[in-house]
């Protein structure tokens, strides 16, 4: 049998799936309460982590808005992302797209430069001193108004070179893709690419919404595909990819356990799906933690391994060359394993 841990270990990896605020650890967060002298409704970092016990999504968002309280200032911000690089860099991440939410804290009255630069400086900085490439995708907040979406893609336009792409995530159900047409088309307008959080709790008609309206180039999630084999022949054929978070899935309680989780299906089926770790601080790991226990609940194999590695390099947004090479050093790792 292969070492899978060390295999795992020297995968050159990109993630695709990842929220900026999701990445705030309980230390993080008890530490930027004192400096910012926030009040925080917990006392240790043991009390915020039993906090950590989600029955779905919404259980989960609630918390998730009010731990992002801490974060003010340029400085809060430049931490917190460059610590997710320094975690991503020690699971050998070689590119990542980073998902942020400026809503969640200009409807706080921080300025959006205030949370684009300290994300960006730390971004060149990972770059730099980690070797790790990056984009960065602003996501809508869905539970609020196409007006706000619109508002706040505005206040994205003069930015424009430093986000590659737009996206939508929070409660997904009742908030479907078809509330953005006209946000999406504007962003389109602009040269932003655009993805979607669909099929996570929300129905497979919502990955039709967010591909036939949206014109996403990934689903992020898009688990529940599974339940329209229509919808999945047409994302094989044009294979579209799907982010998945295994992890995640499971604390959200999309599935019951890891071992029910639908992934080895969907790559059976042929679908173009990545692994990523979507909210690793409350989630309970960052990307290879993601894959270490996948492979496990689900037997996944050498082969499957390699096709997941591969397809995150190819669903990336990087330039065709760029991937070329990305997939050279993943091919490598392979290079003398029996499968
Ligand atoms: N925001 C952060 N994580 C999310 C998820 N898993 N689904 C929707 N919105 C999110
Ligand atoms: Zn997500």
């Amino acid at each position: 049998m292969p070492d899978f841990i060390k295999l795992i270990d020297d995968l050159p990896k990109a993630e695709l799936h990842l929220h900026i605020e999701g990445t705030l650890e309980p230390e993080l967060m008890m530490r930027l309460a004192r400096r910012n002298k926030v009040r925080i409704p917990y006392r240790s970092v043991g009390e915020v982590r039993q906090a950590y016990a989600f029955s779905n999504l919404q259980s989960f968002l609630d918390i998730y808005y009010a731990g992002a309280a801490v974060l003010l200032t340029r400085q809060d911000f430049f931490d917190l992302t460059y610590a997710y690089l320094e975690r991503a860099a020690a699971d050998n991440v070689r590119h990542v797209e980073i998902f942020f939410d400026p809503q969640t804290h200009t409807e706080r009255g921080i300025a959006f430069e205030v949370v684009l630069d300290g994300i960006h400086d730390a971004l060149q900085a990972g770059q730099q001193n980690l070797g790790i490439s990056s984009y960065l995708i602003l996501c809508f907040l869905r539970h609020l108004s196409a007006d706000d979406a619109m508002a706040t893609l505005e206040l994205a336009l003069p930015h424009r070179e430093r986000i590659r792409a737009v996206g939508l995530d929070s409660s997904e159900v009742g908030h479907p893709p078809s509330k953005f047409t006209n946000v999406f088309d504007r962003a389109r307008d602009a040269g932003f690419l655009t993805v979607a959080h669909a099929g996570e709790e929300g129905p497979p008609e919502y990955i039709r919404e967010a591909l036939d309206l949206l014109k996403i180039r990934r689903i992020d999630h898009g688990v529940r595909c599974l339940e329209d084999t229509q919808l999945v022949a047409h994302l094989v054929d044009e294979q579209i990819p799907l982010t998945v978070c295994p992890l995640s899935n499971v604390k959200l309680c999309v599935f019951d356990k890891l071992e029910e989780h639908n992934l080895a299906s969907l790559l059976d089926a042929g679908l173009c799906v990545t692994i990523n770790s979507d909210d690793p601080a409350y989630f309970g790991g960052y990307i290879g933690e993601n894959f270490r226990q996948t492979r496990k609940a689900l037997g996944l194999n050498v082969t499957q391994l390699q096709l997941l590695a591969r397809n995150a390099f190819k669903a990336s947004f990087l330039p065709q060359e760029q991937i070329a090479r990305h997939l050279r050093t993943v091919d490598a790792v392979f290079d003398g394993i029996v499968a």
